[in-house]
């Protein structure tokens, strides 16, 4: 399904940042951040400008979004669940924590289930590596998790059978 187009008003902001961003050495990656600070996701539709006014191709921009997880190009759920798979949280059973979300939640890693009310996401080390494994749901961060933790942290997000209870 094609995302809505942006909106007058996203557009605008766009162009502030694009604005703001050009003639800067190595403009591309703090454009798309400042994008998606102010967007929440980096749309497919703001590579056209951004690569018109950093003298890029279109593959060049669209390479760099989809190559770096951290941007998202649709908007995220309500509720955003990082799972830290680098090395110190691999190494204590992070793999076992993202499937064990991914059934809790009925949400595929780098997905947003179709409700909307969560995104799941494999992030690389969240800093909290001393205290692995590591996650984050939104701005919260939480160390150690055991499974047993997560089942309780998981259960604070609407399960997709409440969706009609959230709206
Ligand atoms: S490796 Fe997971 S927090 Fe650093």
């Amino acid at each position: 399904m094609k995302p809505n187009p942006l909106s007058a008003k996203d557009q605008a902001r766009v162009a502030e940042l694009i604005a703001a961003h050009r003639g800067q050495p190595g403009a591309l990656l703090p454009l798309l951040h400042a994008v998606q600070d102010a967007l929440g996701h980096v749309p497919d539709d703001v590579v056209p400008p951004i690569a018109r006014a950093l003298n890029l191709s279109r593959a060049e921009v669209h390479g760099v979004v989809t190559y770096y997880h951290f941007f998202r190009r649709a908007p995220a759920g309500r509720t955003v669940v990082q799972v830290c798979r680098a090395e110190s949280c691999q190494a204590c059973g992070a793999e076992a924590l993202l499937q064990q979300a991914e059934q809790l939640l009925g949400c595929g890693r780098h997905e947003t289930r179709a409700d909307g009310a969560v995104t799941l996401e494999p992030v690389y080390c969240l800093g909290l590596c001393a205290s692995s494994p590591a996650l984050q749901i939104d701005d919260r961060l939480h160390a150690r998790v055991t499974p047993q933790r997560l089942q309780a942290l998981l259960a604070e997000v609407p399960a997709a059978a409440d969706r009609e209870a959230v709206r």
